[in-house]
């Protein structure tokens, strides 16, 4: 695999980025400028209705972070007049043709400049509705591709997926491309046209029926999921990026094509600093909860390896990734990613625990009566059965009883009745989308990763600027003295 300097490639390079007011984005630009501030152009494109609110959004949600402090330590006043001769902030919407960018004169001059797309927009929420999913996450990767094609200079799209495409499966899981049509369980039919139709098959039906917001909302959320599982994918986010990846690699023609599949994606390792993180993802809610002492019992298995890989490295590996390809008109299959820790650092859960006593031990939340929040081990349940038998001798019977007291009382416990109910189900549905995970027994390889880490340490490449070696990673230090103390600082409220 040839590869040049990343830092020289940057030099005089137009970048269109999806998604930038997201955690990764945001790690991507500062990197980008940090590294290279002779970079062209930088068009990030925003969810905003014009180019003004564009730039609050941008100013706002992005360069106002935590995340570009040694930036502005670097340059001081110079980063303003840096960030406004490098950066484009662009008002769009990846569920539009053309990314929804009404300006045309810039819509032109993009065609003409970008020599790079970089794909992070998208929804991340396991549990959305399925016409907004397969809208952005499947179609708006189709659109981001139409774009990328009509730039006359482009030598990349580096398009983010997800290492979960792969669903509930056991083992070794290859960084393999899905083929249109592809499913988990061997169902035929599947077609994306089709998925388009029933969606709006159903949301005429939910119309039909009169049905309220609310209701439209939990339906669509319900039918994803069964759209997903009909195929075997366990949950609506997780399918819609397969799709994604199929519809790609099937319209991709003469495009040079990245994918990059992260795992579960945590606060930055090093760069710009350790522990920078931003809104609560997957695993961080655990640590949300526990740290707060509201976590107390944990469905899952101890010794499941929870695949983590820290932020900054998901960005070095995109960015090695973008110059090992650009250019480079790929084969008939996509080239895959796989950006993770299973396979050559892996941890598991009962690590993680340990480290979440241990530093709330040490460093325990003040709760907002003033006193120290007291943590301890968690009760693990470790199988389905187990949690069935917890349920219901701590809620589903005493919810049982409560009704009753409540039938007998006249409706005097009405509310506190169908609030116990009410986050009964909450838990329930939570535990239906994530169980896949909590037992999850699969590894990620990372081949393709590995023989990128190679290429660029055989090329003397920047290995030091441009790390992505989860080998490296002390976990035990990573949470003590990053990930955790990042958690609190930028996540608890
Ligand atoms: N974080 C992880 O653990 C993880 C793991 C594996 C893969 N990934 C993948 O990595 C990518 C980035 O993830 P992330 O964690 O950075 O996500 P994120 O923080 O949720 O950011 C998503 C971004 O997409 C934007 N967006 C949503 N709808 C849009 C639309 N219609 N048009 C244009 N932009 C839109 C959001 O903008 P608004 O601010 O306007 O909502 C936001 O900037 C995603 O593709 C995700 O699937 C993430």
């Amino acid at each position: 695999m040839e590869l040049g300097s990343i830092i020289q490639f940057l030099e005089n390079k137009t970048i269109l980025v999806t998604g930038a007011t997201g955690f990764l984005a945001k790690i991507y630009v500062e990197k980008v400028l940090r590294v290279q501030p002779n970079v062209k152009k930088l068009y990030l494109l925003l969810r905003a209705k014009d180019a003004k609110s564009a730039s609050q959004r941008l100013h706002n949600e992005v360069i106002a972070k935590d995340l570009f402090r040694v930036l502005r330590e670097l340059l001081g006043a110079n980063l303003s007049s840096l960030i406004s001769e490098k950066i484009t902030p662009v008002a769009g919407d990846i569920t539009c043709e053309n990314l929804g960018v009404k300006d045309s004169n810039l819509v032109e001059e993009m065609w003409k400049e970008v020599d790079v797309v970089v794909n992070l927009a998208a929804t991340t929420n396991f549990d959305e509705r399925y016409d907004v999913a397969l809208h952005l996450n499947t179609l708006g990767a189709k659109n981001v591709l139409n774009f990328a094609k009509k730039c006359v200079n482009i030598k990349l799209l580096v398009h983010t997926s997800t290492a979960y495409v792969s669903g509930e499966r056991e083992g070794l899981i290859l960084e393999s491309p899905y083929y249109m049509g592809e499913t988990l369980n061997g169902a035929s039919g599947l077609d994306i046209d089709t998925e388009m139709k029933v969606v709006e098959e159903r949301l005429s039906e939910l119309q039909a029926e009169e049905a309220t917001d609310g209701e439209i909302t939990m339906a669509m959320k319900d039918f994803g999921i069964q759209r997903a599982r009909k195929y075997g994918w366990p949950n609506t986010y997780v399918f819609t990026k397969a799709m994604a990846e199929m519809l790609m690699g099937h319209l991709k023609q003469n495009l040079p094509l990245v994918i990059i599949r992260p795992t579960i994606v945590t606060s930055t390792f090093k760069e710009p600093f350790p522990g920078w993180v931003e809104g609560i993802r997957t695993i961080d809610s655990l640590a949300v909860g526990y740290g707060k002492g509201k976590l107390t019992c944990f469905l899952g298995d101890p010794e499941a390896i929870i695949d983590l890989i820290p932020a900054d490295m998901v960005v070095n590996a995109m960015l090695v990734a973008m110059v090992a390809h650009a250019d480079q008109i790929a084969s008939e299959s996509n080239i895959i990613y796989q950006v993770g820790s299973s396979i050559s650092n892996p941890v598991n859960f009962t690590c993680l625990q340990n480290y979440g006593l241990l530093y709330f031990t040490k460093h325990p939340w003040i709760g907002k009566d003033g006193k120290p929040v007291k943590v301890g081990k968690v009760t693990v349940l470790d199988s389905m059965p187990r949690f069935h038998r917890y349920m219901t001798i701590h809620y589903l019977l005493p919810l049982k009883g409560l009704k009753m007291v409540n039938i007998a009382f006249c409706q005097h416990f009405r509310a506190m009745y169908y609030e116990l109910h009410r986050k009964i189900n909450f838990v329930m549905r939570l535990i239906d989308l994530y169980r896949p995970y909590l037992f999850f027994k699969g590894i990620y390889d990372d081949m393709n990763t590995e023989k990128l880490r190679m290429a660029a340490k055989e090329n003397g490449i920047e290995t030091d600027v441009f790390y992505f070696d989860p080998k490296v990673i002390n976990w035990e230090d990573y949470f003590m003295n990053a990930h955790l103390p990042g958690i609190v600082k930028y996540v608890f409220k």
